[in-house]
């Protein structure tokens, strides 16, 4: 199955797993998801991206972690939602300060048909709770943090999931799924 589709790529939640389910350790620590995850890890995901909206409290973990992060990985324009931007801009990426459709639609249209990747807890949530996800990645890795930040955040509610795709590489099971959208499915 092609990600790529000719018109507007999916919305993908992509997120690294310990296996009891905790997103990063404590302190937010990512330095365990590196150990196993790069991006020769599954090429067809980076391959399938355009465009990434990623919430600023990931932006700034990424900033402080950035001689463990792979970056090799490029899933196209980089778009930073916040309340305040910095001063001295990243040229690397495009902040934004609007209503998280706005963001989403703004990024996607830079995806350019490809898939857009959504990294934060916080942001992601926003998405998921407004029905703007179409799908969930988390890539299993084998590690039990014991305590960190959660896969979701507490009071998401339900919402219902379609598994469609398992694979492994090396270490790391990457699961697949797609989220249901019909009325009453969703979380609020
Ligand atoms: N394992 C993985 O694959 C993975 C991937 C990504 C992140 N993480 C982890 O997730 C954690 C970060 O999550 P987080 O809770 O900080 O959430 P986040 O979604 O990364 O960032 C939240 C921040 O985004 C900004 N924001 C969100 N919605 C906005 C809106 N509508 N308008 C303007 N700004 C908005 C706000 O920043 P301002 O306060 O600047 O306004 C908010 O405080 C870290 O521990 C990170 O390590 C793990």
């Amino acid at each position: 199955m092609s990600d790529v589709g000719t018109g507007t790529g999916k919305v993908v939640v992509n997120r690294a797993m310990s296996l009891d389910g905790f997103i990063a350790g404590p302190g937010h620590a990512m330095d365990w998801i590196f150990t196993h995850l790069t991006s020769d890890t599954f090429p067809e995901v980076m391959a399938a991206t355009g465009a990434m909206l990623i919430g600023r409290g990931t932006y700034e973990v990424g900033r402080r972690m950035a001689a463990d992060q792979d970056d090799a990985y490029d899933g196209g324009a980089q778009f930073v939602l916040t309340h305040s931007p910095p001063d001295e801009p990243d040229p690397a990426v495009t902040f934004l300060t609007c209503d998280i459709e706005e963001a989403v639609a703004t990024a996607r249209r830079a995806a350019g048909g490809k898939n857009l990747e959504i990294l934060g807890t916080d942001v992601a949530a926003q998405c998921l709770r407004r029905g703007l996800v179409d799908e969930i990645l988390v890539y299993v890795l084998p590690v039990l943090l014991g305590d960190g930040v959660r896969l979701t955040p507490p009071g998401l509610g339900r919402i219902e999931l379609e598994p469609f795709a398992t694979t492994r590489s090396g270490a790391v099971t990457m699961l697949r799924f797609r989220v249901r959208k019909e009325p009453g499915s969703s979380g609020s």
